[in-house]
């Protein structure tokens, strides 16, 4: 049992993405909480589980753009939480605005209309994505102005509206939180803005020179794997008579430029090297997010609170890359 729950809700799990960035991690830590046998891994057929997520407990195929497949595993496993964690990050979005949406919103469609049927409590991730160019940039308030450009962000904001419909008009328990960037060493983000703070590390470990394709003063909130799974699960163990906001809350743990990040690198690593290449699309969506977000409704609310700033995240992440 974790450290951080005192009493445990009897649930019965679906990941939706399980083999992404978070869903990796996700799966294995709510199997050594909740039982490995009471936490179904799903996937798609061209990114099938591996390894440990593969054999430590249930796994089914399970698309998020086919309902039929959600209900039929729903129904088998007598799944009672969903966390789906299926989306494209936000530069490929906008390669792809088609798809993003396909799975962004109608995927969720699919799984609120069988949490709705099926009873479930449904967890959705939104993001610092949700925001855009006319939203106050630094310490964005929790309830502000959402007009984002990127197809990623309309789907995250679009999906905020539904989950906090399907709460209001369906009573579906619907949670979500806006996460930061989430740093991690193990599955690779593949395809978001963010990318850059997991890729640096990696570069410092193999003794490289990072490109950066953002530019110095880019201001971004970010936050450690270990923190932001915390807050997935507690969000989702959280007392909802407390929860006046669902979908989504803020939740931040550091506010970073690449410079920020290669200074607490050089404190370990005093050869490493950073220059910048540029990436214009990249820096578009950065300059259009907030440079720091207000949590203090997901403080305040359900308790969160973050254990790694930037210093304590680099130690772990280099030694986890055997860098030091
Ligand atoms: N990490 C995401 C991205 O960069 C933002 O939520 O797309």
């Amino acid at each position: 049992m974790q450290p951080f729950l005192v009493e445990l809700k009897m649930t019965k799990i679906l990941i939706i993405g399980s083999t992404g960035q978070i869903g990796s991690e996700l799966t294995m830590l709510l199997r050594s909480i909740y039982g490995a046998s009471n936490v179904v891994a799903g996937f798609i057929e061209s990114a099938k589980p591996q390894g440990e997520l593969f054999e430590s407990g249930p796994a089914a195929a399970v698309d998020i753009t086919n309902a039929q497949q959600i209900a039929d595993t729903v129904r088998k496993y007598r799944i009672d939480t969903v966390y789906n964690l299926a989306a494209l990050l936000s530069a490929v979005a906008e390669d792809r605005p088609q798809l993003a949406w396909h799975i962004g919103l109608g995927g969720l469609f699919n799984v609120l209309e069988i949490a709705r049927e099926m009873h479930c409590a449904v967890f959705t991730p939104s993001s610092i994505g949700a925001f855009g160019h006319n939203t106050p940039k630094i310490n964005t308030p929790q309830d502000t102005i959402q007009r984002p450009q990127t197809m990623y962000g309309v789907t995250k904001v679009a999906g905020e509206l539904l989950c906090d419909y399907y709460h209001k008009r369906f009573a579906v328990d619907t949670r979500s939180v806006r996460y930061p960037g989430i740093v991690s060493s193990l599955t690779a983000p593949g395809g978001g803005t963010t990318d850059y703070a997991v890729e640096i590390y990696h570069a410092a470990a193999r003794g490289e020179t990072f490109q950066s394709p953002l530019l110095a003063g880019t201001f971004l909130d970010m936050m450690y794997m270990p923190d932001a799974l915390r807050a997935t699960i507690e969000l989702m163990e959280a007392n909802p008579d407390r929860l006046i906001h669902r979908n989504a809350f803020n939740i931040t743990a550091m506010s970073v430029d690449p410079e920020t990040i290669k200074s607490a690198i050089l404190k370990w690593l005093p050869e490493f090297k950073m220059e910048y290449c540029p990436n214009s699309a990249l820096q578009a969506i950065a300059d259009s997010w907030p440079d720091s977000m207000d949590d203090s409704c997901a403080r305040l609310e359900w308790g969160w609170l973050p254990k790694y700033d930037l210093h304590a995240m680099t130690l772990e992440m280099l030694i986890s890359l055997n860098a030091i």
